[in-house]
């Protein structure tokens, strides 16, 4: 027995908060009867619909994927580029990608079915840290660096604090590899932060995601989450915070 607005936002219908408000509507049937009651359990014999659509109740499941470069993270491409869905052709479950990654980045990528999941971890209250390489033009000074570390103002608002280091420095191209660990997700933010210094990304890759890594697979590669690691992270989502 579970709580309906919880299937249906396990089903990727709705958020958590969205699927009470569509029960309080009188949106959701369970049988064939409307439900306005937030508390209602249902067994997985039960058949509900919201606004007259069936919701799909599959198990859910959870992959971590090593994204490569040149493949779109979502899960269809009005230009028929490859997407990464198109990995998961032999899992017969509607799978896609928790975030994102651009085109060009590569590195660690968590898909799932499961819309509470998802939802949770994209929240920026909840900011999972995510570990990102970088090699960029030129070798920035440390007072840029420091600028990126208390955060920068963006087209769309200030960045949170973040964590640098500069890993390496080839003086004779002006190149540097930095790591950069961020909290949040916007749009292309790491890409549009070194920007904001004058240092633009050539290559860019996710390497860490809380505490998981890319170890053991390569690039196109794909790997299912231990019922443990879905917990630990589900963990971090609802009480962690490691803030910097
Ligand atoms: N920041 C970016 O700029 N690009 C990504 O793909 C991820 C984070």
């Amino acid at each position: 027995m579970e709580r309906l607005q919880k299937v249906i936002a396990h089903a990727g219908v709705a958020s958590r908060r969205k699927a009470e408000q569509l029960i309080l509507e009188g949106k959701v049937t369970v049988n064939g009867q409307v439900i306005k009651e937030l508390g209602t359990k249902v067994t997985n014999n039960d058949r509900i619909e919201v606004e007259g659509v069936p919701v799909n109740r599959e198990a859910p499941v959870y992959f971590l994927m090593y994204k490569p470069k040149k493949v779109i993270s979502s899960a269809k491409d009005d230009k028929g580029r490859r997407t990464v869905v198109d990995f998961f052709d032999h899992i017969d479950k509607r799978i896609y990608p928790i975030g994102r990654l651009d085109y060009d980045t590569s590195g660690l990528l968590l898909l799932t079915n499961d819309g509470d999941f998802s939802n949770k971890l994209m929240h920026p209250r909840y900011g999972i840290e995510k570990t990102y390489i970088a090699k960029v033009k030129g070798i920035p000074e440390r007072e840029k660096l420091k600028q990126l570390e208390r955060g920068v103002r963006l087209e769309d608002g200030k960045t949170a604090p973040a964590r640098i280091k500069i890993q390496s420095i080839d003086k004779k191209k002006q190149t540097c590899i930095i790591e950069m660990v961020i909290r949040e997700g916007k749009n292309r933010q790491v890409r549009r932060m070194l920007d904001f210094i004058g240092h633009p990304i050539m290559k860019l890759k996710r390497e860490r995601y809380a505490f998981l890594t890319l170890q053991g697979l390569k690039p196109g590669e794909i790997r299912e989450l231990s019922p443990h690691e879905v917990k630990q992270i589900r963990a971090l989502a609802e009480h962690g915070r490691n803030a910097f």
